[in-house]
């Protein structure tokens, strides 16, 4: 199997992550922050391991301001249903992932909040002039996808940020497809979003939230914190405020060796993808009536969609899976963005690339393609 859908879920897995969940499985007779006993406390040591490491990652100040989330869409809930009141307006890009826009339109439709789609450049970039016009005395929140699921466009998240500081305004990165590539801390946003499994190479089951500046949504659960237990009442302090209900260890413990595994290959890894990924586009362009989304002149990630003919997107997929490629067709959750391409209706065929792919990969993708568009 040629595996070409890490915007998905990446794949494989570092060695020594699979190593830590089974260590954290077999080893560790204990649930962190519920007993002092030897398994209780070696389980919490490996949590808040990974959370410093994390918070080093993330450019957080203190590691209590990472938070441990089921998955990105958990982490960006949090952040969502937790800093809006009724009567606030929030501004997006027209690139968002349905994990940001169903709690919006949500809201909008229960006629609480003003949403505002803002419109790309013709290059697909959100200019950070049109945060600014878009900022009003009733804007709350700025929500970015910090790069598109679909195209892979690198959306200019630092500049932006600074409009947003610059008139009041929090701004919520959502890093589910730049995490592990991508300098995330650079952009100094005040609250992040990202999965544990994708570029952090994690397992499924993990997804962090960085709240950063001062941010401090309303929890989205509450209950057991395994702290201030004479209590009836929700800690306020961090990360205790998000964290109720027995920790995912197993999957903390893998997140923790991706994020040691990420950390020390540093940029190569985004070198690497992109190396692939130009290979990959350029081929693709090569091939007589495959069309590739995106644009030339932009910043990417190694996130390349393309449909072949007018072949429906699924069923392109369909062909080039049963060649073992694995890639995904479809909409992929993300209809904003499709809508912006003209693919509604086709759907498009998404190859993601991973540190683990090969030249091989990419050239028997391209080949595969090559003989789809000649059927
Ligand atoms: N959001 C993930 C994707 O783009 C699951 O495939």
């Amino acid at each position: 199997m040629i595996y070409l859908d890490n915007a998905a879920t990446s794949y494989p897995k570092p060695p020594e992550v699979i190593d830590a969940v089974r260590n954290a499985m077999e080893n560790i007779g204990g649930n962190p922050g519920r007993g002092g006993h030897a398994g209780a406390l070696a389980g919490g040591k490996i949590i808040e391991n990974c959370r410093e490491k994390a918070a080093e990652y993330l450019g957080a100040e203190k590691p209590e301001q990472v938070v441990f989330c089921f998955n990105c869409t958990d982490a960006l809930n949090t952040a969502i249903r937790g800093t809006l009141h009724e009567g606030d307006e929030v501004i997006v890009s027209h690139a968002e992932h349905n994990a940001v826009m169903r709690p919006l339109m949500g809201y909008h439709d229960a006629g609480k909040i003003t949403l505002r789609i803002l419109p790309p450049e013709a290059n697909g970039l959100l200019s950070p002039d049109t945060v600014r016009a878009a900022i009003n005395g009733k804007t709350a929140l700025c929500i970015l996808c910090h790069a598109s699921n679909v195209t892979g466009i690198l959306q200019p998240a630092r500049e932006i940020a600074a409009v947003c500081h610059a008139q009041g305004v929090p701004l919520l990165l959502d890093a589910a497809q730049t995490a592990g590539t991508e300098d995330i801390a650079a952009v100094n946003a005040d609250m992040i979003a990202l999965p544990g499994h994708k570029g952090l190479l994690g397992p499924m089951g993990t997804g962090l939230l960085c709240l950063r500046h001062g941010m401090l949504p309303r929890p989205l659960r509450e209950g057991g914190t395994g702290s201030v237990s004479e209590s009836l009442r929700q800690p306020a302090m961090l990360p205790d405020r998000y964290e109720s209900g027995t920790a995912n260890l197993p999957g903390i413990a893998g997140l923790n060796a991706g994020l040691d595994f990420v950390m020390r290959h540093g940029s190569a890894i985004r070198e690497y993808e992109h190396t692939l990924a130009s290979r990959l586009r350029n081929g693709l362009k090569n091939i007589h009536g495959v069309t590739v989304y995106g644009a030339d002149h932009a910043p990417q990630t190694a996130v390349i969609s393309f449909n072949v003919g007018t072949m429906e997107s699924g069923e392109a997929a369909d062909a080039l899976n049963r060649q073992n490629i694995a890639l995904r067709g479809g909409l992929h959750c993300a209809p904003s963005i499709h809508a912006w391409l003209g693919t509604t209706q086709n759907g498009a065929v998404r190859a993601s690339i991973g540190p683990f792919n090969t030249e091989q990969d990419i050239d028997a993708l391209l080949l595969a393609v090559q003989h789809l568009s000649q059927t």
